[in-house]
């Protein structure tokens, strides 16, 4: 498979954590959703990375995959459109690791902001391993393994990204270039012919010389449009145009989730750790009464005190869930006293149910149906796989292990 051609994949992994809750929705799944629908997508379950942290804790790892797994099929993540596998399954991201780890300067990873942050983070726990340290060098590994062009993350991961970038510029400028790759070049800038080979040489100088950005962007164009080259032609074109070789492993971007915080139940970040979650799946009984007994704008300590949205947890929730009418009668109501709270919470406790009514019934399915489950993580790998044993191939090759 080519770069110009896998641009469009999209990968995207998690660490199991067990069950998600609307934070996750909002931040992650919901887009996730979107995207299958307009690319070629590969969702996985980090589980080797989930070890890097909790080598000691392996017990909770296993439910977590199943619990995790479950919830991105009940939000709406389609294993007819998207690839959902589990990491361990696909040995080639460690095969990749590991190659990739000869040619990646230890200063690299030590110079990752979330080696040292994780590490004072989670002090109770002994990060000073060999695994922790090569975590953003295993996640390169999953992008590059399938050549992906976009990467949705949150902006906590864009510098792991930013490594796998490097990474790959590195790897291309060492192992991209072989014997024929000078005369391969010239003989593809020949079949564009003479007016488009000059202005090639021209763009890429005015790239190569000045950083003129524009420029590559141009020349990238114009290669990829060409009708009469090879799409292996074009892979080298677009190598020699940075200077480099042919492209092997293809930088990728981070597509940075847009999403404002979700806000909890207490108007923090909905988080786990802070215990203000409404999990995806619950009982309907118990979202009602965490969303009742939801703090509200102090100021309202009678009925008839007016309050302010904006320092309620409340409205956090109905900016995201409700209609413009029953937003506009809540700010109007809070201020006014002309609602309770007690109404304005019930309003949004019914639009929230009815927004994750189809998801719990989706979950459902799943929870009675465990095969169905393993059957498609065992297809995602399978598809998975051929993909990253053919980038193997070429990495492989290009590192002298063609045997
Ligand atoms: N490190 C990511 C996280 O903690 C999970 C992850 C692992 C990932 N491999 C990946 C994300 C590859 C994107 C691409 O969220
Ligand atoms: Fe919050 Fe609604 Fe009460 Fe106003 S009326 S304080 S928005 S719960």
């Amino acid at each position: 498979m080519n770069s110009v051609v896998t641009q469009q994949r999209v990968l995207s992994g998690m660490r199991p954590t067990g069950r998600l809750h609307l934070g996750h929705y909002h931040g992650v799944l919901s887009n996730w959703v979107r995207l299958q629908h307009e690319y070629e997508c590969f969702f996985f379950v980090a589980d080797w990375h989930a070890l890097t942290t909790h080598y000691e804790q392996v017990a909770g790892i296993q439910a977590s995959v199943w619990d995790m797994v479950i919830d991105w099929l009940a939000a709406g993540v389609n294993p007819g459109s998207a690839t959902l596998f589990i990491q361990s399954h696909v040995p080639e991201h460690a095969e990749l690791h590991l190659l990739l780890s000869m040619m990646t300067p230890l200063g690299w990873l030590e110079r990752v902001p979330s080696y040292k942050d994780q590490q004072e983070k989670l002090k109770e726990k002994d990060l000073s391993t060999y695994g922790f340290l090569g975590y953003p060098l295993l996640q390169s590994a999953d992008i590059l393994a399938y050549k992906a062009g976009l990467v949705p993350v949150g902006a906590d991961q864009v510098a792991h990204v930013e490594l796998t970038r490097e990474v790959a510029r590195r790897f291309n400028y060492l192992f991209g270039r072989g014997p024929d790759f000078d005369k391969a070049v010239i003989a593809a800038i020949k079949k564009m012919g003479k007016k488009s080979a000059e202005l090639y040489a021209q763009w890429k100088k005015q790239y190569l010389e000045q950083g003129d950005e524009q420029a590559l962007a141009t020349a990238q164009a114009m290669v990829s449009d060409q009708q009469n080259l090879t799409l292996v032609d074009k892979e080298r074109l677009l190598g020699d145009l940075e200077g480099g070789g042919k492209v092997i492993l293809p930088e990728p971007h981070p597509l940075l989730t847009a999403h404002a915080k979700m806000p909890g139940l207490d108007g923090q970040k909905m988080s786990k750790s802070y215990g203000n979650t409404i999990p995806l799946r619950e009982d309907p009984a118990v979202t009602e009464r965490h969303i009742r007994t939801m703090p509200t704008d102090p100021a309202r300590v009678k009925r008839t005190d007016p309050g302010t949205p904006g320092k309620c947890p409340v409205w956090s929730l109905h900016l995201i869930y409700s209609s413009e009418v029953s937003k506009e009668w809540v700010k109007t109501g809070c201020t006014s006293a002309g609602i309770g709270c007690i109404e304005c919470k019930k309003s949004l406790s019914d639009t929230v149910q009815v927004a994750l009514a189809p998801i719990r019934e989706r979950a459902r399915e799943y929870e009675s149906h465990p095969d169905l489950v393993r059957s498609i993580l065992v297809e995602g790998a399978e598809a998975a796989r051929e993909i990253a044993k053919e980038t193997l191939e070429e990495v492989r090759a290009a590192m002298g292990l063609g045997y």
